[in-house]
């Protein structure tokens, strides 16, 4: 059977993903990873579906922004809900600005970016675009 196991990086989870695993069913783990561990993982449940995560920069308030969702899940709005969540938590954190850098033909990233209120401004020179979203006034 597929099974989907919830929080599968915790403790619980982890020991529950492995028996059945080892009961021969296939297991997915879904965990934020906010409180779990990857390594707890059992080895084989582990799929890969999204990564958002923002780092820093020269300028103390400002962080920049990266995205990757797996091909096979692209177009169902983890992309959306994932920077949405990192926004309202950079923005708890101080964060005032975030901004990324992307290649013009990235269409996906541009339009998801300004579907997010990112501006996105052409730098012809360097051939990329360069989008950005001030934290200041909410989201
Ligand atoms: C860019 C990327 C992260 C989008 O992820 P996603 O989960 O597919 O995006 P979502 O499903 O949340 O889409 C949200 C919005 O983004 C825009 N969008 C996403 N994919 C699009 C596409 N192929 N064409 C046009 N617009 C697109 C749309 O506005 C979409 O809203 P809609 O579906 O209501 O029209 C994904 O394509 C990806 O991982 N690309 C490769 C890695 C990458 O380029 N990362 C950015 C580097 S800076």
């Amino acid at each position: 059977m597929e099974l989907l196991v919830t929080g599968g990086a915790g403790y619980i989870g982890s020991v529950v993903a492995a028996q059945l695993a080892r009961a021969g069913h296939t297991v997915t783990v879904l965990d934020s990873l906010a409180r779990g561990h990857r390594q707890a993982v059992p080895e084989g449940c582990e799929r890969f579906v999204a990564l958002a995560r923002y780092g820093e920069t020269d300028s103390p308030d400002t962080v920049e922004l990266g995205i990757t969702v797996s091909d096979r899940w692209q177009r169902t709005g983890i992309a959306r809900l994932l920077i949405a969540e990192l926004l309202r938590f950079a923005q708890w954190r101080g964060i005032r600005k975030v901004e990324g850098i992307v290649l013009p033909d990235n269409l996906p990233m541009i339009e998801l970016a300004k579907a997010l209120g990112f501006h996105a401004a052409h730098d012809y020179a360097q051939h990329l675009v360069v989008i950005s979203k001030s934290l200041d006034s909410g989201q």
